[in-house]
């Protein structure tokens, strides 16, 4: 056994969560190091913004604004890597991979785009990367994957992962407000950022998406392979008539594998969902996330909590910092490894072949035939329908439509994406049909 008592610390990235990592490394330094049997030393802090690094309570010869230093250091043992991006970032880790130093990343972009050339670069220096902090901020998801379920294949993960996008959609079901309402608050209170389009447009679950895809079937399923969407077309209405089904929107992360044989596709999409009110997950509001893991062995379990922010961010950074001082004290970097890949075959299965329930919401002429027209379509491409739903006019009319215009509302039967597609392009070519239709996912999770 070595004798390591000590894990030094390089964190380079002084921002929100770099923020909350001393001070809970500081604030828990006692409880930490009994826990472990070492003590994790911020040995250094680095931030090219020098304002940043000011209001840190550590001493000056502990702060720098030179990475360089921090790599070059021969007794930096772990580099946390809190700048984002995929530029410097990536440099960054790379390095230090050489160096044999072991890193920690909350940065989900850099391992959704680059994650095979970066755990394949950290297996080649015999070193180790920890990323808990890239998933559900404060969930153990990553490491639930990887060492709680080791004995289980995964039918099914699915779950909320941008609290950005729940904030919004729960305060549209509970307030009736309009997308565009809502995002100017959340982004006065700071829930959303100036430029929203990586939450509110999926990308930033999209990349979550594409981590837990990845670990969970053992190879690298490939962002590029990940099916988004986001929220921005979620109207008022739309929550309103769903509500009335029996559902509740939520933006859902879907990972799925028909069955368990090592060939077979995996599905890996962000969408917009309806979901059953009585659901669990339509309970997950407001800022957090919830993300179900259904295993062969141990069936369904769920996660909850708080997938951003300083303080959970800095518990999943710290609890990788622990793995990495007890692989030093044990003399191991790669207790656990980062990524195995083993699943030679498998293959991501395109959205066109994805299978789902649809809502679907028309725009069209208030006259007789209309469902009939419609249904026809349908009916050629071979969807079923479960069921119809149009209101009398006027009052669940949305405000912008033209008086002569109703919401025609469709449910659908399980039924594949590219006939969906194909049949509402048909659709929206009827002359009775004055809009272009809403198409949402439904999915029961039974
Ligand atoms: N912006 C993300 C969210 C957190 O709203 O959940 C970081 O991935």
């Amino acid at each position: 056994m070595s004798e390591a008592k000590q894990l030094n610390v390089g964190l380079v990235g002084a921002g929100v969560v770099g923020g909350g990592v001393v001070k809970h490394l500081s604030r828990n330094a006692e409880l930490i190091a009994e826990r472990l049997g070492v003590r994790i030393n911020l040995k250094w802090v680095c931030d090219k913004d020098e304002s940043r690094l000011k209001s840190l309570p550590i001493p000056a010869s502990q702060k720098t604004g030179d990475a360089q230093k921090v790599l070059q250091d021969p007794d930096t043992h772990v580099v946390v890597e809190l700048v984002g991006g995929t530029g410097f970032a990536k440099t960054l880790i790379l390095d230090a991979f050489n160096r044999g130093k072991v890193v920690v990343t909350a940065n989900k972009a850099l391992l959704a785009h680059h994650g095979e050339e970066i755990f394949e670069a950290a297996a080649k220096n015999s070193t180790n990367i920890f990323y808990e902090a890239s998933v559900c901020g404060g969930i153990p998801i990553i490491k639930a994957l990887r060492e709680g379920f080791v004995a289980n294949r995964f039918p099914l993960i699915y779950g909320i992962v941008n609290g950005t996008c729940n904030y919004i959609l729960t305060r549209m079901t509970a307030e009736g407000k309009d997308f565009n309402d809502v995002l100017a608050e959340a982004q006065k209170l700071g829930y959303a950022e100036a430029d929203p389009s990586l939450d509110v447009d999926g990308g930033d679950s999209a990349h979550k998406a594409t981590i837990l895809a990845s670990l969970a079937h053992g190879f690298w399923t490939g962002f590029d392979n990940t099916y988004v969407e986001g929220i921005r077309h979620v109207s008022q209405f739309d929550i309103q008539i769903a509500r009335e089904l029996g559902y509740t929107v939520k933006l859902l992360a879907v990972i799925k594998s028909a069955d368990d044989s090592d060939s077979a596709p995996v599905e890996v999409r962000v969408h917009p969902t309806l979901i059953p009110h009585k659901h669990v997950l339509a309970s997950v509001n407001g800022v957090f996330n919830g993300v179900v893991v259904r295993g062969d062995v141990v069936g369904d379990t769920m996660f909850y909590g708080r997938g951003a922010g300083a303080d959970a961010t800095a518990s999943a950074v710290i609890s990788d910092l622990a793995d990495a001082a007890l692989n030093l004290k044990f003399g191991s970097k790669q207790r656990v490894p980062s990524f195995v890949s083993h699943r030679l075959n498998a293959r991501v299965r395109t959205i066109d072949d994805v299978e789902s329930r649809y809502y679907l919401r028309l725009t069209v002429a208030d006259r007789s035939g209309v469902i009939a027209k419609v249904s026809k379509v349908l009916a050629d491409s071979d969807i079923s329908i479960s069921s119809v739903l149009q209101r009398e006019a006027p009052e669940t009319k949305p405000s912008q439509l033209p008086t002569d215009h109703v919401p025609l509302i469709f449910m659908l039967h399980t039924a594949k994406d590219r006939a969906v597609r194909n049949a509402v392009a048909e659709i929206d070519r009827l002359d009775v049909v004055k809009d272009k239709t809403v198409v949402i996912r439904v999915e029961n999770f039974e």
